[in-house]
């Protein structure tokens, strides 16, 4: 059993004996100051209250009617009536020791185990992978691993971009250079010319227009050159999870294109459920509950004047193809927190036309984003996006140095290998060790010290570990 649970119930029976009645919680969680102790437990105050006598007393009695000697070195009344609880190392050790034995880690199994589907990573594929990207999918696949884990039965979902008018001026310049796979071998700088011919020449731009149409309206020709496109795009971002140790795969991409045909269905079954209003020939839904800054009523526009539909439109069909095809019991959302309005509004959209069951629960799991030394969204020099795959590669190169400087701790582990463990290492570990919702700046010197929170250091404690248990045998 979990330790918070076996504190919460040992003291509860303690505070029956002290009078307390039989429902009353002990209210045990982590200790916030460990200074203090290791649990604490806060329900004494208010049923003390109740009672009327006095916090103090009562946590008093509680202490004495504690049987708690098995596991804990001390407890203590404390403040205005709480108990600080620490836990003896005798005890923890024999549970490590008991957790290290099972093959599950003693973490318990859900007593109803979950469909979730975790949708993280969805780069945007006119363009390649960039440091935008990287925190929803370090965290988006330790949250996927994770849920696996406990027992849960996970569903990834890259919910790549994959659509759009870009699309359209990408596979003419594809054709008008009759481009192989090779020459889309950098895609940033494909974009950046193919952008360029675009806004120079206007005959290109037309042929890009025409290649959008043909793209909507299933053309097979311009649908092929699309297909390539995105399987060279889906090829980089491959690389990108591979270097990373990503579990994501092919099977897991559903684009957006992927819902195409069910948006006209979403306008429509929102206009059936009542709730569609135009605004300056838009099709919007309006709910109370969102306002701007102005008081006024903010829409969640599903299909604009022109018949184009939207990110938000995409992502109510997503939604509901999550709920009722996927038979999600939760779907969670891992992306920067940028988006938090979008997905509430999606959310509270989806609920209000039964997209999705009331018993599904929807979470935007938000990101804080990763800033530059000048505490700025990060950069390149040049005021550019960093792509993700150099950043990688730099990973590597900048472990290299950091482990060359410091011969007296790697001595001959330094090879390319461990370069890479302690560079991808440090990436994914400074991501994963910062708090999920904060901004953080990204430093080499910091995520590759040998000191502090970082994944070196862990690394360096895990070898000297082994090492010890190499000599005991
Ligand atoms: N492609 C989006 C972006 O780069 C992220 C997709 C997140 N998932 C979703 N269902 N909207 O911002």
């Amino acid at each position: 059993m979990n330790l918070r649970r076996i504190l919460d119930e040992r003291l509860q029976q303690a505070m029956i004996k002290a009078g307390a009645p039989a429902d009353a919680p002990a209210l045990v969680m982590l200790s916030a100051r460990p200074e203090f102790g290791d649990y604490q437990a806060n329900g004494i105050m208010a049923v003390a209250k109740k009672l009327k006598i006095k916090p103090r007393d009562l946590a008093e009695n509680v202490l004495a009617a504690a049987e708690l000697s098995d596991l804990a070195e001390s407890i203590e009344v404390a403040g205005p009536g709480f108990l600080n609880i620490r836990l003896k190392s005798e005890f923890l050790s024999h549970r490590l020791q008991e957790a290290a034995a099972d093959e599950h880690l003693g973490a318990e199994k859900p007593a109803i185990p979950q469909t979730v589907v975790v949708d993280y990573s969805g780069p945007n594929l006119a363009k390649e992978m960039h440091v935008g990207h990287l925190r929803s999918t370090i965290i988006g696949d330790a949250l996927a691993r994770i849920l696996e884990f406990l027992g849960h039965k996970v569903i990834r979902q890259n919910h790549v971009g994959d659509w759009g008018t870009q699309f359209g001026m990408l596979i003419a310049y594809m054709q008008a250079k009759g481009a192989s796979y090779g020459q889309l071998a950098d895609l940033e700088v494909f974009y950046k010319a193919a952008k360029k011919k675009f806004d120079a020449e206007p005959d290109f731009a037309d042929i890009a227009r025409q290649r959008v149409v043909q793209l909507q309206s299933g053309d097979e020709l311009a649908l092929e050159a699309w297909r390539q496109f995105k399987d060279v795009s889906l090829k980089h971002c491959e690389a990108v999870y591979q270097q990373l140790g990503v579990t994501l795969t092919r099977s897991d991409v559903r684009g957006e294109s992927s819902y195409n045909d069910d948006l006209p269905n979403i306008v429509a079954d929102l206009k059936k459920a009542g709730l569609l209003k135009e605004s300056q020939g838009a099709q919007c839904v309006f709910l109370d509950e969102f306002q701007g800054k102005d008081g006024k009523p903010l829409p969640v526009i599903v299909q604009k004047s022109d018949g184009g539909y939207l990110y938000a439109t995409t992502d109510l069909a997503a939604l509901r193809y999550r709920a009722q095809k996927l038979h999600a019991d939760r779907i969670c959302y891992v992306t920067d927190s940028r988006q938090s309005l979008h997905f509430r509004q999606v959310f509270a959209v989806a609920q209000k036309a039964t997209f999705v069951g009331e018993g599904v629960m929807l979470e935007h799991v938000a990101l804080g984003m990763m800033m530059g030394p000048d505490n700025r969204p990060f950069k390149t020099r040049e005021g550019g996006t960093i792509k993700l795959i150099d950043l990688l590669d730099q990973a590597e190169t900048a472990a290299g140095l950091a482990m060359d400087e410091r011969q007296d701790v790697y001595g001959n582990a330094r090879t390319l290998e461990t370069y890479r463990a302690v560079g991808i290492g440090a990436v994914k570990y400074a991501d994963l060790a910062h708090n999920r919702t904060s901004d953080y700046v990204f430093s080499w010197d910091k995520m590759l010290s040998l000191e502090g929170n970082t994944a070196p250091y862990m690394q360096y404690a895990y070898a000297r570990i082994r090492s010890i248990f190499r000599k005991e045998q």
